[in-house]
C-alpha cells in the first residue's frame, strides 16, 4: 500500500511530506488551476519538496492521441525525477497509453468509472488505473465494489497495472478500499490529516504524561531528563 497526496498545494504537500509516509502527488487539472499561477512553476516547486525519487503525477487535456503523446514527452522532459502522466481512459487515451507503453513512457490511465475501462487500460499497458470512488458513488453505483472487481480481474488476468484509487469523501471510503484489494491510494490533505484524528489518542497521551510526572516530577518532561 502506498499513500499519495491529490494536491497542488505545495504548503500542505510540504507538511504532509514531512509527517506522513508519502509516495508521491498526484494531479488533475482542476487541482492545478486552483493554485492560479504557471502550471510548470508549481510542479516544480512540489518536486523540490518532495525529491526525485517520489513520483508526480501530471494529467493530459489534448483530445487526440499525437496530443496527448506530444504532451507526455514535452512534461517528462520539463520535469525531473519519476514523472508519470495521467490519461482519461477515452478512445484516443486508450491508443495514447498504447503509444507510450511502446515507448516505455509511464501512464495512469485516469477517470475510472468500471471495472471494465480498467480492464482494457491495463490490456493497454497502463501502469496505474484510477477508478474515481466517490464520483461513482455520486452516480450512484459503488465506487468501493468497482475497486473490488478490478482487483479481481487483475488476479484473475495476472496483469501488472497498480489501482491507485481516488476520489473520495471521507476516510471510511478509503478505509474500504484498502480492504476491497486497491494497491494505493491517492487522497487530499484535509481527509489525510483525518487518517490519524481520534480522540482517544492525546487522551491517552495525557494521562501518561501526567502519571509521569506526578511521580518524578513536573519538570520531567521526557526520557532523556527523567
Ligand atoms: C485523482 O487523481 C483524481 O483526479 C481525483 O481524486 C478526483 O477527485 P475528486 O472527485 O474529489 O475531484
Amino acid at each position: 500500500m502506498r499513500l499519495y497526496i491529490d494536491s497542488a498545494d505545495v504548503k500542505q504537500i510540504a507538511r504532509l511530506n514531512e509527517y506522513f509516509p508519502i509516495a508521491g502527488v498526484t494531479t488533475n487539472p482542476s487541482i492545478l488551476v486552483k493554485e492560479n499561477r504557471p502550471y510548470l512553476e508549481v510542479l516544480r516547486e512540489i518536486r523540490e519538496i518532495i525529491g526525485e525519487e517520489k513520483e508526480l503525477f501530471v494529467q493530459s487535456i489534448g483530445d487526440i492521441s499525437e496530443e496527448i503523446v506530444e504532451e507526455s514527452k514535452f512534461i517528462t522532459s520539463e520535469l525531473p525525477g519519476k514523472v508519470i502522466v495521467k490519461i482519461p481512459v477515452t478512445d484516443e487515451g486508450l491508443k495514447a497509453i498504447k503509444l507510450l507503453t511502446l515507448e516505455n513512457i509511464p501512464t495512469l490511465a485516469t477517470t475510472v468509472y468500471t471495472a471494465f475501462q480498467a480492464l482494457m487500460a491495463a490490456m493497454a499497458g497502463a501502469n496505474y488505473v484510477a477508478p474515481y470512488v466517490n464520483r461513482i458513488d455520486n452516480l450512484t453505483g459503488n465506487g468501493v465494489n468497482v475497486v473490488a472487481e478490478i482487483a479481481k480481474l487483475y488476479a484473475a488476468y495476472q496483469l501488472p497495472t497498480e489501482i491507485i484509487a481516488a476520489s473520495f469523501k471521507n476516510v471510511q471510503q478509503v478505509h474500504d478500499v484498502c480492504l476491497a484489494g486497491a494497491h494505493t491510494v491517492t487522497v487530499g490533505p484535509d481527509l489525510i490529516e483525518k487518517f490519524i484524528a481520534f480522540p482517544a489518542t492525546p487522551a491517552d497521551v495525557a494521562d501518561f504524561k501526567s502519571q509521569w510526572q506526578k511521580t518524578y516530577g513536573s519538570d520531567k518532561t521526557s526520557l532523556v531528563n527523567s
